[in-house]
């Protein structure tokens, strides 16, 4: 073992040029302008796998973007670990407000990063992350020692549902069969507080849509005298949320997990800290559901939130109007036993429920996924906690996140495998935001993390 961290010291620096390559690729899965780009990261994921020593590389057509696959089978008796990660980013934008341009990499020193931080889309979210894994399965092939057998599905349409993997997934049990899953796509505690992702929150996506007039009115000839499409929606939305945070779509908590006490208590030891909390995102007082703290408010409860609002004019200088329409997108979270479908019917009903009678509301349902939960007695658990207390040098905690990758919900129906969700990122690495970035401590305690994970899970 002590070999195979040797070489990742010595090879550090270009462990880093090598991802600056692959983060100049704007594999933005959402705008199909990027296609071609999206095709050729595939291409260049490939590339990297082969070149680390993976067999049986293939670009896996689906209905949708690739899926690479690549793997390293040694020895039938050895646990076979699938690691997952995905190639596709968010789009830049509002690009203006990032401090250089988001495909062109470059390293900076953060309060919370003094060693330095990758700048670039996607250096978090996922291929910082999944390189980690390239590196680290390269590592453990040059001083010979991969203590599992290894397979890789690298996807490219992680950030807009997964739909296409679904079903690469159920067509390919065979190809993808392991003992567990190993995922880089999550965040830590904090440097101090290393922590592995123990939960993951589902999500119930929707888009709604009020009518009012068959047409766009004059304000000042209709105004006063007919219902305004924003002003009810606005209403509507406002409504769903009470002043004690409560979610009062009817049966919302029906199936929500109500976390014993003592879980409870274990969770809250993370130094929650309130005031850098508020401050790093210029706050001067939080929100959210009475009677819990925020680690629960963000992990152990479901929530909602409107994601956009328009309608009527929204140009340049003033137009008096009515618009016919107002459009929403509302998400949820959902947490352990809740469903997207059972929620989405829920939100449905009551939207529909709580329109006045002079408008017409339709909604409609977008992707959605499941909630994953990864017990701390599980060997997958130990395995990483273990392993990320050697590399870190410190106690490592559970932690639940309020995030969502829903295809972990999937991977343990369609494969019978638990996930583990081993990422280093921070919550401040602004992922989907402007001047994402990624930590280089993060990004090299990775790559020791997973030879080291490896390691124990053989055990
Ligand atoms: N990697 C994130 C999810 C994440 C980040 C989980 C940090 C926990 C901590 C993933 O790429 C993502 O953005 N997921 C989406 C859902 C998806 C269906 C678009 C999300 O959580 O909004
Ligand atoms: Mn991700
Ligand atoms: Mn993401």
């Amino acid at each position: 073992m002590q070999e195979t961290l040797n070489y990742i010291q010595e090879n550090k620096q270009r462990f880093v040029d090598e991802l600056f390559d692959l983060l100049r690729i704007p594999s933005i899965s959402a705008d199909p302008a990027y296609k071609d780009d999206v095709l050729k990261c595939a291409e260049k994921v490939a590339d990297l796998l082969k070149n680390a020593g993976a067999d049986n590389v293939e670009i896996c057509q689906t209905a949708g973007y690739p899926i690479v696959y690549g793997d390293k089978i040694t020895d039938s008796s050895l646990p076979t670990v699938l690691v997952y990660g995905h190639y596709d980013v968010q789009p830049a934008d509002p690009i203006e407000l990032w401090r250089k341009p988001p495909f062109e990499p470059y390293i900076e020193k953060t309060e919370l990063h003094p060693d330095g931080a990758i700048f670039a889309r996607g250096s978090a979210d996922d291929k910082g992350q999944f390189f980690m894994h390239i590196k680290a399965f390269e590592a453990m092939m040059k001083t010979g020692v991969v203590p599992c057998n290894v397979k890789f599905i690298l996807e490219g349409e992680e950030e807009v549902g997964s739909v296409n993997l679904g079903v690469f997934v159920n067509e390919n049990k065979e190809k993808l069969a392991c003992d567990c899953i190993l995922i880089s796509d999550t965040h830590i505690y904090s440097n101090e507080q290393p922590t592995v992702t123990t939960g993951l929150r589902g999500l119930s996506y929707v888009e709604v849509e009020v009518e009012g007039p068959n047409r766009d009115l004059h304000s000042g000839l209709y105004g006063g005298a007919v219902p305004n499409p924003i002003h009810v929606l606005s209403r509507m939305i406002s409504n769903l949320i009470d002043e004690n945070g409560r979610i009062q779509i009817d049966g919302f908590y029906d199936n929500v997990d109500q976390v014993s006490l003592e879980e409870r208590a274990e969770m809250n030891k993370l130094k929650d800290d309130q005031e850098a909390f508020k401050n790093a995102i210029g706050l001067s007082g939080l929100e959210g559901e009475k009677g819990f703290t925020t680690l629960e408010r963000t992990s152990i409860r479901p929530t909602l939130d409107c994601n956009g609002i328009w309608g009527g004019y929204t140009g340049e200088g003033a137009k008096t109007v009515i618009p016919s329409k107002a459009f929403a997108k509302i998400s949820m979270r959902l947490v352990p036993f809740q469903t997207p479908e059972e929620i989405t019917e829920k939100f449905t009903k009551y939207f529909e429920k709580i329109a006045p009678e002079n408008v017409k509301v339709k909604v409609t349902p977008h992707h959605g996924g499941m909630p994953y939960v990864l017990q701390s007695d599980t060997k997958e658990f130990r395995a990483a906690k273990q392993a990320m207390e050697t590399a870190f040098g410190r106690e490592v905690l559970p932690y639940r996140s309020g995030g969502s990758i829903p295809i972990t919900a999937m991977f343990e129906q369609v494969l019978g495998a638990k996930s583990v969700l081993m990422g280093f990122g921070l919550d401040s690495d602004a992922i989907h935001s402007p001047n994402e970035h990624y930590g280089l401590f993060n990004f090299y305690k990775g790559i020791e993390s997973i030879p080291l994970f490896f390691k124990n899970y053989a055990k």
